[in-house]
């Protein structure tokens, strides 16, 4: 059984398997050579040989136990047909939203503006360094990319005033979302994804009265979609305020948690796999700091199934002998 699979699904907790979020991407020199040669970043996602070899570099640097694809959650609404750009020190630009175009969309024209995606999924999974890895498929939440194609941009702090308008189009997009995310979820475990993330990153916008309609119901409708597929899920609803609650409704296989949340507190009030939590900002201290505080989440979850994680994505100031030496305390721990 791949290692991931022995903590969610038989709750293994004599091990704790490892891997990063965002470790395909800015921190390794050998992704920053290949993105400058690149300045197009979907053009890049799209490229099914250096989108591969992207998803394989940091498995070749450290002994980490998945691959997770080189692929961005925004490849959702570009298969909609809405623009999709990435600026320098910007970051995502989307188009217009044209509810018109999108739902003329049909399931094969979704899938042929991003069958490349599908192709690294295949190229990694069946690599041999992933021989008894996991290899992580993964879509934004519902919610996330409703808010990055009603917003066209990241919406730092707050949503646009006028955000909720529109209910009508609202709703009608987050039903068209769930329908292609449902279809970019089973060509992505066709192609060799064994484990599922969803990335719900702007939860924490959200006041608690509309958690049910713009959180839980689509994305437990999700969770339940993959489990019929037969592959675990883990979800990461990044800063929400009451993870128990949400474990509770969308019942994942697994659940990442952010840095902001009390690892002990969640051991008390969740019972399920957790992965996750650790402070990015760890990586940029010292050695010592970073086993110190690594050490905390692993003594912390020790009889708990417990992925190792951190709390959001690497940061790109990261130097690559960190990570190198995280592994390794995880890895020497138990
Ligand atoms: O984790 C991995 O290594 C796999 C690849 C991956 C990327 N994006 C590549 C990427 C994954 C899993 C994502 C998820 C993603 N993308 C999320 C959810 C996680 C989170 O960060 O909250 C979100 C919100 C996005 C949207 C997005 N993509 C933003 C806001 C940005 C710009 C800011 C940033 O973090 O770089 C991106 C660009 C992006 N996606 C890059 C990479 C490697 C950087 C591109 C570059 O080189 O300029």
């Amino acid at each position: 059984m791949k290692p991931l699979n022995r903590v969610i699904v038989n709750k293994d907790t004599s091990f704790n398997p490892i891997w990063i979020m965002r470790q395909a991407g800015r921190y390794l020199p050998e992704f920053r050579k290949i993105r400058k040669e690149n300045p197009n970043f979907i053009n890049l996602c799209l490229n099914d040989d250096l989108s591969s070899e992207i998803s394989l570099q940091p498995l070749k640097r450290f002994d980490l136990d998945a691959a997770i694809i080189f692929s961005d959650i925004l490849m959702l609404p570009y298969g909609l047909g809405q623009k999709v750009e990435f600026e320098k020190n910007f970051g995502p630009k989307l188009g217009e939203l044209d509810l018109n175009k999108i739902v003329k969309t049909d399931e094969i024209d979704f899938v042929e503006k991003i069958h490349h995606v599908y192709k690294v999924i295949n190229n990694v999974s069946s690599d041999p360094i992933l021989n008894n890895k996991n290899t992580i498929g993964f879509v934004g939440a519902p919610w996330t990319l409703l808010v990055y194609m009603i917003n066209q941009q990241s919406p730092k702090k707050n949503l646009k005033t006028d955000f909720f308008k529109d209910e009508f189009l609202i709703n009608r997009i987050l039903l068209i979302i769930e329908k292609f995310l449902k279809v970019h979820i089973k060509n992505q475990i066709d192609n060799g994804a064994n484990i599922i993330q969803i990335f719900d990153s702007w939860v924490g916008l959200l006041e608690e009265k509309d958690l049910p309609n713009y959180v839980y119901s689509p994305t437990l409708n999700l969770v339940n979609y993959i489990k019929s597929l037969d592959v675990p899920v883990i979800c990461f609803p990044r800063e929400i305020k009451n993870y128990k609650e949400f474990c509770d409704i969308v019942k994942p296989d697994a659940v990442s948690i952010d840095y902001n949340v009390d690892p002990k507190n969640i051991l008390k009030n969740i019972k399920i796999p957790i992965q996750g939590g650790l402070d990015p900002k760890i990586l940029l201290t010292d050695k010592e700091t970073l086993k110190k505080e690594a050490s905390k989440y692993l003594e912390i979850f020790k009889d708990h199934p417990y992925i190792f994680n951190l709390g959001h994505g690497v940061l790109p100031e990261t130097n690559p002998q960190m990570l190198e030496y995280l592994v390794k305390t995880v890895k020497d721990y138990k």
